[in-house]
């Protein structure tokens, strides 16, 4: 963990705030560690999860950007994912899913895409990504958040 989010917590500079979900502990310290050599750790508030929910209900309405990376596939219930996904992002967010194609077939994929429209996102991309399968999406106009109202939070 960490490969893409001290890079994000770079670009997010120092008004940002990025937001690192996992279900591991280890994951989480190993990233925690790399964030305070990288001198970013103010920028990065770091989460453990459930199997089963992302746990970012107080970040409903809050979130610019989502990056889903080589997780969809572990998480149970894709469906509930892409709610919870959907529910968190601000008016003009988006979400990136990538997938590793060796572990997730184009059928797999094309489900979890099925998951996200039902989920009220709309895929406005598919970027060819070397070895990924990759869906870009943001909120369907009138979309209704399946979490609790947005609550504006902020460091
Ligand atoms: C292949 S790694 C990808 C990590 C990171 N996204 C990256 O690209 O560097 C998959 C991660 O998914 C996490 N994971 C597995 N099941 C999960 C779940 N139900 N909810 C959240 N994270 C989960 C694992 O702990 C692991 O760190």
């Amino acid at each position: 963990m960490g490969y893409f989010t001290l890079p994000l917590a770079e670009l997010v500079g120092p008004t940002g705030r990025v937001v690192a979900v996992d279900l591991q502990a280890r994951m989480v310290r190993a990233l925690e560690r790399r964030a305070r050599r990288a001198g970013v750790s103010e920028l990065i508030e770091t989460r453990r999860c459930g199997t089963d929910s992302l746990g970012l209900a107080d970040l409903a309405g809050c979130v610019d950007f989502a990056l889903v990376f080589a997780v969809a596939h572990e998480i149970p219930d894709v469906g509930k994912l892409m709610v919870e996904l959907a529910a968190l992002l601000a008016a003009n967010g988006r979400v990136l899913l990538a997938e590793p194609s060796g572990h997730v077939s184009a059928g797999e994929f094309a489900a979890s895409i099925a998951a996200a429209r039902s989920a009220g996102l709309a895929v406005e991309a598919q970027p060819a990504l070397a070895r990924r399968r990759a869906a870009a999406s943001r909120r369907s106009r009138g979309a209704v958040s399946g979490l609790r109202s947005p609550s504006r939070g902020g460091r």
